[in-house]
């Protein structure tokens, strides 16, 4: 077994001293699709020290053979290949407590099974993972802090997935808590999206090619898509997703960092990255409208097929409601108050069961002059996920007598060449080094939430209308009106 362990180093990308990793909603879906799967990640390329626990905390009553197993399912489910013998090694190292959230006193089994995991360890990190629905955080806090949990001999940190809150009240509530209860440092709120190389990227892309720099301003950019469209449904998260909806899942943080490195001013050290992304993030706002159908559009998928197969209306999802006004794809047009963007229309959308996978951000240049027949506006997509790449679109002469046009397409595969953790990991990992530069501010996740309340109000009214749209198309047929109001279509 002694090969596996780790060489201890002082590497921002490895774990340098022991640690508990506790998972509350260590049952729930994103800790079986991503988190479980990135922890092993570590694990195989030899990231992890000798001495760590991942403790599983949740309601569901399971043993620890029974927890294991649920997690070596969701390991296999998404790895290709799996080396077992590194995988046993791994599920030996976790082990799972089952507790209400809202007792305390099932916090103390907790803390006795941490101790007794910890007994040799020096140094360790115990890091608590709050991986549940926003309602429940304050409690699961409170009890953390009341309970030893937090009070062990070592660093204690605490990480919040986002959305921190349900809106700005819920926000401020968690914030209270955190804050009453925690000190600043052991406090991280969590964007997977920051964690995503290609995400990460959209910043350095603009830092390593001053080029870029030169033509991102209003005077040369005619507008911004900044997308995230998803062929997944909700994935049996219905419990979560029908009081969440598309809007503030996917709106709230990660397509609003997104567009923040993208427009945010570039910094000398990284060390200011953090402050940067936080300032730009509260340059955007809504543009001016008579009516809040200018700015937003929502819909919801109803059957449609993919493959030649069937696939579920949203209100016929298990455990949503038959009347369901839950949006599943919404659109959104935005403005930032930067001074080299000022008046370039951003357009964002996201929806789910569309026909791919696409996480881009596509920037369309003006056009000065009409150039000829067959020609396009100039264009460059920086594609994140999906067929993940950088496309310049030019424009070149066919050739012959006729002015006409075709487009001459520059294109390189952004993949991960270096490297490559999954997101979570390297979130992870920068949470146990102490690294907060890809974790969210309170200032940021509040300057979200002043955007994104507004509009939640409107979707939510009940004559706001929430256009259908068949799964596995692009979206409801009304997204192409509302932008063309604008004179544009979609890329
Ligand atoms: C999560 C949302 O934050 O991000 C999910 O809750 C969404 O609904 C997911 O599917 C998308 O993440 P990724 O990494 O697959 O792009």
């Amino acid at each position: 077994m002694q090969i596996f362990y780790t060489v201890i180093s002082m590497s921002p990308f490895s774990a340098p001293t022991p640690f508990s990793f506790i998972l509350f909603g260590a049952s729930g879906n994103l800790a079986k699709l991503k988190i479980y799967p990135a922890l092993y990640v570590l694990a195989l390329k030899k990231r992890l020290p000798k001495d760590y626990a991942i403790v599983g905390y949740s309601r569901s009553g399971m043993d620890e053979v029974f927890f294991r197993s649920i997690v070596a399912e969701s390991i296999k489910k998404d790895m290709m290949e799996v080396n077992d013998e590194i995988l046993d090694e791994f599920l030996s190292h976790c082990h799972y407590v089952q507790g209400q959230y809202s007792k305390v006193e099932d916090y103390t089994p907790l803390n006795l099974k941490l101790k007794e995991l910890e007994k040799n360890w020096k140094d360790a990190v115990r890091l608590a993972y709050l991986s549940i629905p926003p309602q429940i955080i304050p409690d699961v806090l409170k009890n953390l802090c009341k309970s030893d949990v937090r009070k062990h001999n070592g660093l204690f940190r605490c990480i919040v997935e986002k959305p921190v809150g349900h809106d700005m009240a819920s926000f401020e509530a968690i914030q209270k808590v955190l804050v009453e209860c925690l000190d600043e440092d052991e406090i991280y709120l969590l964007d997977h999206y920051l964690g995503k190389e290609a995400v990460r990227n959209i910043y350095y892309l603009r830092f390593a090619n001053p080029i870029l720099e030169r033509l991102f301003k209003n005077s040369l950019i005619n507008h911004v898509e900044v997308i995230a469209d998803e062929a997944v449904g909700i994935e049996e998260r219905a419990g979560y997703f029908e009081h969440t909806g598309t809007f503030r899942d996917m709106f709230q943080s990660h397509l609003l960092e997104m567009a923040s490195l993208l427009t945010m001013r570039l910094r000398d050290t990284d060390d200011l990255i953090r402050e940067s992304r936080q300032l730009t993030m509260g340059q955007f706002y809504l543009p001016p409208a008579s009516d809040l159908s200018e700015i937003a559009l929502q819909g919801q998928y109803v059957q449609g097929m993919r493959e030649q197969k069937p696939e579920n209306g949203y209100r016929k999802e298990e455990g949503v409601a038959g009347d369901s006004r839950t949006n599943t794809f919404v659109a959104l047009k935005l403005f930032s108050r930067e001074s080299r963007w000022q008046g370039v229309p951003f357009y964002l959308r996201s929806g789910k069961r569309l026909p791919k996978r696409e996480t881009r951000i596509s920037l369309q240049f003006q056009e000065p002059r009409i150039v000829g027949k067959g020609s396009a506006p100039n264009r460059l997509h920086i594609i994140l996920q999906g067929e993940a790449g950088m496309r310049v679109e030019l424009q070149t002469k066919l050739g012959g007598t006729e002015p006409e046009f075709r487009a001459l397409i520059l294109e390189d595969p952004l993949v991960c060449m270096g490297d490559c953790l999954p997101e979570h990991g390297i979130l992870l990992l920068e949470a146990i080094h102490g690294n907060k530069t890809w974790f969210l501010t309170f200032e940021e996740v509040r300057t979200a939430w002043r955007l994104i309340d507004p509009i939640q109000a409107y979707l939510d009214k009940p004559d706001t209308p929430l256009h259908e749209y068949a799964s596995g198309t692009k979206g409801p047929e009304e997204m192409d009106v509302w932008i063309g109001r604008d004179g544009l279509k979609w890329f």
